[in-house]
């Protein structure tokens, strides 16, 4: 814990989107465990952003809050990795369930979400989906980013954790509702795949809600 914060694993951290998530979270006073298949390569990334490094598995033993940024078809694998460690734990799932080569059409699990599969088969976790419309490119970045992150979860106090999360690293998060609505975040990323390439949006297209929206916190 760092304060009311909890410690955040991100697992797959290494990667385009958990080193950028994991590097804002470290700026930001969480403190950070990436997880990786390899220790070493962990703690290579995480000595350049003042976090520490291990094995996917010790990153989530680890922590409060566990993100999960892997690709959609290490998915289930890593479910099963994580699940002895995860039980009353925040699981922020980031899963875009993409298939190559079609990524820009929209293929939704027969679950119906990626999300809904990591809850079903973390059913002792705090699932929370989010991050799904955010580009790791606009993440790496520094500095206040022009999106919106919507944030999934049947678990409301969860997903508000999540929401502070979001805000805390320079994005506004906004409560999207239950963790079925996380199938329409899912599908939207395909959406804005195919609108990076028809217009060569370099830094990845985004999404923004409009309308006057009260108690922009983000509470619960
Ligand atoms: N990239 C984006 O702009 C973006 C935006 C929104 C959501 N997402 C979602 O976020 C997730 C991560 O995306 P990404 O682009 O960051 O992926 P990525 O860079 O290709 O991979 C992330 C990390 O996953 C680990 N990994 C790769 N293959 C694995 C395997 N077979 N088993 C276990 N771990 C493996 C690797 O870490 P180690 O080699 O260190 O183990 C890698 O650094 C995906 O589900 C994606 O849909 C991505």
């Amino acid at each position: 814990m760092s304060g009311s914060r909890p410690t955040l694993a991100v697992i797959g951290g290494t990667g385009a989107l958990g080193s950028g998530l994991a590097r804002r979270a470290a700026k930001a006073g969480y403190e950070v465990v990436i997880g990786s298949r390899s220790a070493g390569k962990a703690q290579a990334l995480a000595r350049t952003i003042g976090a520490r490094g291990t094995t996917n598995a010790e990153a989530a033993a680890a922590a409060g809050m566990v993100a999960l940024t892997v690709p959609f078809s290490s998915h289930a694998a890593i479910l099963e990795e994580l699940a002895p460690h995860v039980d009353g734990k925040i699981v922020v799932d980031a899963t875009v369930p993409l298939v190559p080569p079609k990524v820009a059409r929209v293929q939704l699990p027969p679950e119906g979400s990626a999300a809904v599969r990591t809850q079903a088969a973390l059913p002792g976790a705090r699932v929370v989906s989010a991050f799904h419309n955010v580009s790791a490119e606009k993440l790496g970045k520094d500095g206040p980013v022009d999106c919106d992150v919507l944030v999934f979860g049947d678990d409301v106090a969860a997903r508000g954790e999540v929401v502070a999360l979001v805000q805390a690293i320079g994005l506004r998060g906004l409560h999207g509702g239950p963790l079925v609505n996380s199938a329409a975040a899912e599908a939207m990323t395909s959406v804005l795949i195919a609108v990076n390439r028809r217009y060569k949006v370099a830094d990845g297209a985004g999404i923004r809600i409009t309308g006057d929206l009260a108690d922009e916190g983000g509470g619960a």
